[in-house]
């Protein structure tokens, strides 16, 4: 009897464990390791996800959900700045978004407002501009 009870006191503590675990992974992987060749989708777009859509959702004037930040950032004009892209291909210095990153914005804030990213996020960003901005 005293034997079923430990062993079922044992499985309830595995089983929240596990459950435990589970929580855990659902959390979004922010990567803060340089990469040479970032991808879009797994090295910068959990940036974004983690530090930026709370303010930058769907509704706003800068989208950076996923499946539409891409489009929202490439070769489109700064509200801000209309005579910088948020992001030139293979010019990441005279890209508005690391402008802003980097606190170098002509008309705006920095970003995110307060706190800010890593040095290797922003690097990562910067790779990633200067490798061609690929949807990739
Ligand atoms: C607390 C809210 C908030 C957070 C978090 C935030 N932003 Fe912003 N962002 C704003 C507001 C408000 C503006 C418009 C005013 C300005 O430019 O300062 C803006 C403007 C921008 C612009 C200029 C867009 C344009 O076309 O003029 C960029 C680029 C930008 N944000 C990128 C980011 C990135 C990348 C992050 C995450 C690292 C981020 N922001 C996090 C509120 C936020």
């Amino acid at each position: 009897m005293k034997t079923t009870y430990a062993a079922g006191t044992a499985g309830l503590i595995i089983i929240l464990a596990l459950a435990a675990c589970q929580g855990l992974s659902t959390a979004p992987a922010v990567s803060d390791t340089v990469k040479a060749t970032p991808s879009f989708a797994s090295d910068i777009q959990p940036i974004f996800n983690a530090s930026c859509t709370g303010c930058h959702g769907t509704s706003g004037g800068l989208d950076l959900t996923s499946g539409r930040s891409y489009a929202a950032l490439v070769n489109v004009r700064a509200n801000a700045d209309p005579t910088k892209f948020r992001v030139a291909p293979e010019d990441a210095t005279n890209s508005y978004l690391v402008m802003a990153l980097e606190n170098r914005a002509t008309n705006g804030g920095k970003m995110p407002p307060s706190g800010s990213l890593t040095g290797n996020q922003i690097q990562n960003i910067k790779n990633w501009i200067n490798t061609g901005a690929a949807n990739n």
